[in-house]
């Protein structure tokens, strides 16, 4: 699989597209915004940039991208209202893979004008804003010439499938029965997503490192992994049930079994000890806050706990979020055929196991600031 080619989240606007569909970022967004507003002001306190150029990574095509824009340019208005400054001018970078749906975000953006300017005594800030197609694993910028990163729910997408994952052992596939770590999965397995996500994660941050200016800062959020068992994390839960899924389909005849043998996804779910340690080795950034939280999957239910009050809806609530994202990889793969069952048979089985648990989708959040001497 040719990650930079496939992977995108459903483009448009339609009822199962990203953008009719991503509630759960922007909840989270929302939830560190504390974050992203003391990241944003000290920016500007301690480099009183004339122009300040900001970049959103995996912006995708919803409304979240704008949201965060429209976040720094309240941010930056308020502050300069408050010192009596002239505010700079902003150059918004929007970054997404090349498939990615960037048409949708730019013909929102007059909405941002609207948001923005519609609150009373603020001051005007300039800004400008550009579509960035690239991977987040190569160099986007000069050197030396971006104050701010910003990323949510991307960096768990890995640059690629390790490349191992597609072995045989005696004839058998490596990760037979699985499409990423699942409880069944030879330890091996872990080891090589954990490896993949260790290289892509110290690469991102080197690059990010070369393109922030000295003091620069980074807003980076993702899904990760509260259990300790590698084997069993909440997202090994989540991909498991699309496996069973696909395998349900195998045995009906509807989906090939190689197919299904040659299906793992570029993902990894790291743990906070394991973030926090590839940054620490790295020594690169500086740690300002690092915070973890736990998102429902169903947008729909904000009830605490386990509580699930229609498990049959609740299952169709994560089928549609879920598909959003991963239908154009499986489309890619298995062909568009197979979509729509498979997404109900999502449904179905997520319902079962919402009798014994929600499904929880872990998030960790981190502020970054670049170290002054790198
Ligand atoms: C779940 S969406 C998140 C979108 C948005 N940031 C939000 O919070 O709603 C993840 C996005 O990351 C993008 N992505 C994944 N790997 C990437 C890479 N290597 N470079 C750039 N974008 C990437 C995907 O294409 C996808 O649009």
């Amino acid at each position: 699989m040719d990650v930079k080619k496939v992977l995108c989240m459903v483009g448009g606007t339609s009822q199962t597209s990203y953008a009719a569909n991503s509630t759960i970022p922007k909840k989270a967004i929302l939830k560190i915004r504390p974050m992203l507003e003391e990241a944003v002001r000290e920016i500007y306190r301690n480099l009183h940039p004339e122009k300040m150029a900001v970049a959103d990574l995996g912006c995708s095509s919803g409304p979240n991208t704008l949201t965060v824009l429209s976040e720094v340019i309240k941010i930056i208005s308020n502050q300069c209202q408050k010192a009596g400054q002239q505010p700079p001018e902003i150059q918004f970078f929007l970054n997404d893979l090349y498939n990615n749906d960037f048409n949708n975000i730019f013909q929102s953006l007059d909405q941002v004008g609207q948001s923005v300017g519609a609150e009373e005594g603020t001051i005007s800030v300039p800004h400008f804003v550009a579509g960035l197609p690239g991977s987040f694993y190569g160099r986007l910028f000069p050197l030396q010439s971006v104050q701010f990163f910003h990323s949510s729910f991307s960096l768990m997408w890995i640059s690629q499938v390790p490349k191992d994952i597609g072995d045989k052992k005696n004839g058998m596939p490596l990760n037979k029965g699985n499409i990423y770590i699942g409880k069944t999965s030879p330890t091996l397995v872990a080891k090589l997503y954990q490896e993949q996500f260790h290289r892509d994660f110290s690469q991102f941050l080197k690059l990010r490192c070369d393109e922030l200016v000295p003091c620069g800062q980074m807003l980076l959020s993702f899904l990760g992994r509260n259990k300790n068992d590698i084997l069993d994390g909440e997202l090994s839960t989540i991909w498991g049930l699309v496996a069973e899924s696909l395998d349900s389909m195998v045995l009906e005849g509807l989906v090939e079994e190689e197919n299904l043998d040659t299906f793992n996804l570029p993902f990894y779910a790291p743990s906070a000890e394991e973030v926090d340690a590839i940054v620490n080795l790295q020594g690169l950034f500086d740690i300002i806050h690092f915070q973890t939280f736990e998102s429902n999957m169903d947008p729909f239910n904000d009830l605490d706990g386990d509580v699930v009050l229609d498990n049959v809806q609740s299952g169709a609530n994560c089928a549609k979020v879920l598909r959003s994202v991963l239908e154009p990889m499986i489309a890619s793969h298995f062909g568009s055929a197979i979509v729509d069952d498979l997404f109900s048979r999502f449904a179905t089985h997520a319902a079962k196991h919402l009798l014994k648990e929600k499904l929880k989708l872990p998030v960790l959040a981190l502020s970054l600031k670049k170290k002054e001497y790198t």
